[in-house]
């Protein structure tokens, strides 16, 4: 079986009932790098590992990243480097920054985008016009969009199955939310000593000793893709 055939074979991917299956997938250094400074982009994946990305995309019903990676690295989230089918974008933006000339409104299916009502009701007209789907939601404790409302919103709107491709604080708050149901890890053999993707600790303080409080991966499979090892798994939290 192919890489991609396992993946998916290994993991149960339906819908909840309230959500969309949702796996993350992302590229780190050997020392848990994502990127080397915040709003940089880093390539260091190898060429299988790109393939497998593009793959895992054409599986899911839609690939979401957080307004922080469209402003770095401009992404096109398409299905290129294989026939596939292209999932549906979603962006979470709480204030509209998304560039007019960004690469996902050049897409021929144009992007669905979270915000809030701190967005300029201009720049959502001209937005509208293009004819993305604009989703306003509520905001959480913290003022960031309210990653569960974002769930059951997509989840009314027919997605099924949802990959996650960041960054940083996307995956941060996903975590947080114990919203990760799979991880696919492609990990590239550099040193980065960069950003990463977990900023703080994921247990309290006294109880470090205690590890099944930690989220950890049920490791379900891995792979050498060219020079970087891909791991899958399911999601355990606690
Ligand atoms: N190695 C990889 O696989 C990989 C993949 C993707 C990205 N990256 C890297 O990651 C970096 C970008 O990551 P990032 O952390 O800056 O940006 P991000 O996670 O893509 O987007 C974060 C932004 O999303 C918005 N947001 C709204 N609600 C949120 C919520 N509930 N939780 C979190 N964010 C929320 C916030 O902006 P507003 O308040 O303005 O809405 C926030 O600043 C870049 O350097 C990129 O190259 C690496």
């Amino acid at each position: 079986m192919n890489v991609i055939d396992s993946i998916i074979a290994s993991l149960p991917i339906h819908a909840h009932e309230r959500r969309p299956y949702i796996a993350v997938a992302y590229a780190q250094s050997i020392d848990g790098s994502i990127t080397s400074y915040r709003g940089t982009k880093l390539e260091m994946s190898s060429p299988e590992s790109r393939v497998l990305s593009h793959q895992l995309r054409s599986r899911f019903d839609a690939v979401l990243v957080g307004i922080g990676t469209v402003l770095t690295d401009n992404p096109r989230l398409t299905v290129r480097l294989i026939e596939g089918r292209n999932p549906q974008t979603v962006v979470v933006d709480s204030q509209l920054s998304i560039p007019l000339d960004a690469q996902l409104l050049k897409n021929e299916r144009l992007p669905w985008i979270f915000t809030t009502d701190r967005a300029d009701p201009k720049k959502r007209k001209t937005l509208e016009d293009m004819g993305t789907r604009i989703i306003r939601v509520r905001t959480d404790d913290q003022e960031k969009i309210d990653l569960h409302y974002v769930m059951r919103e997509l989840l009314f709107l027919g997605i099924k199955t949802l990959l996650i491709e960041g960054g940083a604080h996307i995956i941060n708050s996903l975590f947080q939310e114990k919203l990760i149901d799979a991880m696919v890890l492609y990990v590239a053999p550099v040193f980065v000593g960069g950003v990463h993707v977990i900023e703080h600790p994921l247990v309290e303080k006294g109880e470090e000793s205690v590890r099944k409080k930690l989220p950890e991966l049920d490791i379900k499979g891995n792979a050498r893709l060219g020079n970087d090892i891909v791991i899958w798994g399911i999601m355990g939290h606690e």
